[in-house]
């Protein structure tokens, strides 16, 4: 089928066929929206480098889902600042520990939503890595029973689902066991399982206060230059119990969605991650862009790639625009 017989302008000339014929679409259902949480009472600042997201303490979180809720967003991820960090993350697996305090308070204000809590170490050590540190290594094995503590504390104090980001090998399976063995066989397992060690984490470094203090995360984050390691990565994700496979960031890996969307037949999450977000608004902020179409062609972008789940500081504002 040719010109002029064929025209593909045809299907593009009426608005109502226009959209007929659209074939991906957002709604409110794909996304999860990350939240800060810190300790105190009536705290609500704005992140300067993520605009329209705050540290917000527990009281507040709890506003902040109920509106989350009311605009359909089905889940929320939570992130914690502690009150003090140590070399061995603490805070993370304490059953007083903000994260903790966060997800027992969301299940009250608003029980329909879903408690998603990262499992990971680099808020809460002060060297801010993801694992136990010895010298200048990060050892992978003896980080796994941390994990397990922390991700089991969560589950205990009403998370609905865990997502371990902090790319140490085995942390899947052990999460899986050690929440088998408590009896929260029907928890699932969001794996960050395609984790790159990424400059666009940038802002979230500075929001959740968890930059390395020596060193950088290229011994655990993935190479950006590789993509069939990613799919090496999801397959072991998925060997060992994970529920749902991540791949982080989304728009400079739109190929990695793609491929991993072909492998597997799990749902398949992507993070739009803070630097992704944090570039729209500043070059909107210059004028330079028109920034809520620009927001929703790069996650619609992201969904056509093949992602399932989106999670994206974007949630909120985007909604009403669907
Ligand atoms: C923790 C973690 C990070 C992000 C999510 N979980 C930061 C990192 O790995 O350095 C990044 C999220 C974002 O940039 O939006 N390991």
């Amino acid at each position: 089928m040719r010109f002029p017989t064929y025209r593909a302008r045809r299907l593009r000339e009426h608005d109502v066929l226009r959209q007929m014929v659209q074939e991906t679409r957002l709604a409110p259902q794909d996304f999860i929206y990350p939240l800060f949480v810190t300790p105190g009472r009536g705290v609500r600042e704005e992140i300067s480098s993520m605009p329209g997201n705050y540290h917000l303490s527990v009281d507040q979180v709890e506003e902040e889902v109920r509106e989350v809720a009311d605009l359909g967003i089905p889940a929320v991820l939570l992130f914690g600042l502690p009150e003090t960090k140590d070399a061995v993350g603490r805070e993370a697996y304490s059953p007083s520990g903000v994260i903790q305090q966060a997800s027992q308070a969301i299940k009250k204000a608003a029980p329909s939503l879903m408690v998603v809590t990262d499992v990971c170490l680099c808020e809460y050590t002060d060297h801010g890595h993801c694992g136990v540190v010895e010298g200048n290594r990060i050892v992978n094995d003896l980080t796994l029973d941390l994990l397990c503590r922390t991700a089991l504390s969560h589950v205990e104090a009403g998370a609905d689902m865990v997502a371990p980001s902090d790319m140490m090998d085995g942390r899947v399976g052990a999460i899986r066991e050690t929440l088998d063995a408590k009896g929260h066989v029907s928890v699932p397992i969001m794996a960050y399982a395609a984790k790159y060690a990424s400059s666009f984490y940038g802002p979230f470094r500075e929001a959740a206060d968890s930059t390395p203090q020596f060193g950088d995360r290229r011994s655990y984050q993935m190479n950006p230059a590789n993509a069939r390691e990613a799919l090496r990565e999801v397959r072991l994700d998925i060997e060992e119990g994970a529920d749902i496979v991540m791949v982080k960031p989304a728009l400079a890996y739109l190929d990695v969605i793609y491929q991993v969307r072909q492998m597997t037949d799990l749902p398949v999450a992507a993070y739009n991650v803070s630097g992704e977000f944090a570039m729209i608004k500043a070059a909107a902020r210059m004028g330079w862009l028109d920034e809520m179409p620009a927001i929703l062609e790069a996650l619609v972008g992201i969904k056509r790639a093949g992602a399932d789940i989106i999670l994206t500081y974007s949630a909120k504002e985007v909604v009403p625009h669907l």
